[in-house]
């Protein structure tokens, strides 16, 4: 009875320019460990799912790179999206999907963008979410201890008890600067891994009651798993809303629960969270790729082609990173900006 559907839709243009909007960032081998992020994810997963039950919900653009990169993947297994609408509605369509087959459906909601350090420790993790939510009508998130005031994430507060498995009292997706340093002193609060776990049927009750709307829209009987799926969703996609399942539902719903987790993890949103994962040297240089010569030098990342030598003077805190006839240049503090970058020389490269 186990599913899961990996999110693959994202575009990684924090990680310009080697993430581009042809070749977004799942499809690349960020880590350098020989295999993409998307790979990585599918494999970690399929120790517990088998192969045919993942789904993969991505852009329609992207169906080929996905089936050259996952070969046991079939066209059936693909959730393709004629535009993006956040991930709210990417995941009822996977419920539905998994629900129109088994009733029973238990699935795993999995990001592709995770850096994930102790894989059977997260394996272990998912299984025991997997028996949980096959028991009770609960939605389940996984919940990491955080360790600075990240506005990009969603915060939970549980209620104490003696489980693995807490109720959540609060779920907070992206609080402000102010509010997300009272809930990091507090030390009553985890962050939310975007990983979830909950059976078909309690997450499609959740969005009966939350997002009843989209339910209306996707609740077509008698087309998911037929011919007719690809076409209904290529006409009717675009009219959901634009809605994550943080603010759509983990906010709204009051059957979720956290399992505190401890195997290791990163958003890999930006190429200052790739450095921190990436082997250093002793001035805490980075490469990737290249091969590097430092000399009076600090705290920098490179990534390189082709083994490219490069020799690197008097430079602290850099970003360098060559993507064919590209060349980016940054200090590591600006790296929030190349998403704002990417979109003004986009006309340009
Ligand atoms: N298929 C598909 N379609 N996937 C999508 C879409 C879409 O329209 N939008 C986003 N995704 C994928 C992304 O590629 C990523 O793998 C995942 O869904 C999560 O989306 P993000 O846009 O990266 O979300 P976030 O990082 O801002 O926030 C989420 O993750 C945090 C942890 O990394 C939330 O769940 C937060 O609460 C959480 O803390
Ligand atoms: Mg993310």
């Amino acid at each position: 009875n186990y599913y899961a559907v990996i999110m693959a839709g994202g575009v990684g243009s924090r990680f310009w320019p080697v993430s581009t909007q042809e070749f977004p960032k799942q499809f690349h081998d960020m880590l350098g460990a020989g295999e993409s992020l998307i790979q990585r994810t599918f494999n970690r997963i399929n120790g517990l799912v088998p192969s045919e039950n993942i789904l993969i919900a991505t852009n329609e653009r992207y169906e080929n790179l996905v089936l050259e990169q996952l070969p046991k993947v079939s066209k059936n297994q693909l959730l393709l999206e004629p535009i993006m609408r956040n991930t709210a509605p990417c995941i009822l369509y996977a419920a539905l999907k998994i629900y129109d087959q088994n009733k029973d459906g238990v699935m795993l909601v999995a990001p592709s963008d995770h850096w994930i350090n102790n894989e059977a420790e997260f394996i272990r993790n998912i299984e025991t979410s997997f028996k949980a939510s096959s028991e009770n009508d609960i939605l389940m998130t996984l919940g990491i201890q955080p360790n600075s005031p990240n506005t990009g994430y969603g915060y939970i507060q549980f209620e104490e008890g003696s489980n693995d498995i807490k109720k959540v009292k609060n779920f907070t997706e992206k609080p402000n600067l102010e509010t997300a340093e009272k809930f990091l002193a507090s030390g009553d609060y985890l962050w939310n891994a975007g990983i979830f776990v909950w059976s078909a049927k309690s997450i499609i009750e959740a969005f009966q009651s939350h997002l009843p709307e989209m339910i209306s829209l996707f609740n077509e009987s008698g087309t998911y798993n037929t011919e007719n799926e690809k076409s209904f969703i290529k006409d009717h996609y675009k009219d959901a809303e634009n809605i994550s399942i943080d603010f759509g539902i983990m906010e709204r719903a009051g059957n979720v629960h956290v399992l505190p987790v401890d195997f290791g993890w990163n958003d890999l949103g930006t190429w200052g969270s790739l450095y921190n994962k990436l082997e250093k040297d002793a001035h805490k240089n980075a490469t990737v790729g290249a091969d590097t010569i430092f000399r009076d030098a600090n705290g920098n990342m490179i990534k390189t082609q082709n083994g490219k030598k490069v020799v690197i003077q008097g430079l602290s805190d850099f970003i360098i990173v060559e993507k064919e006839d590209v060349l980016l240049i940054c200090p590591k503090k600006d790296e929030q900006d190349i998403k704002q970058i990417v979109s003004e020389v986009r006309d340009t490269f």
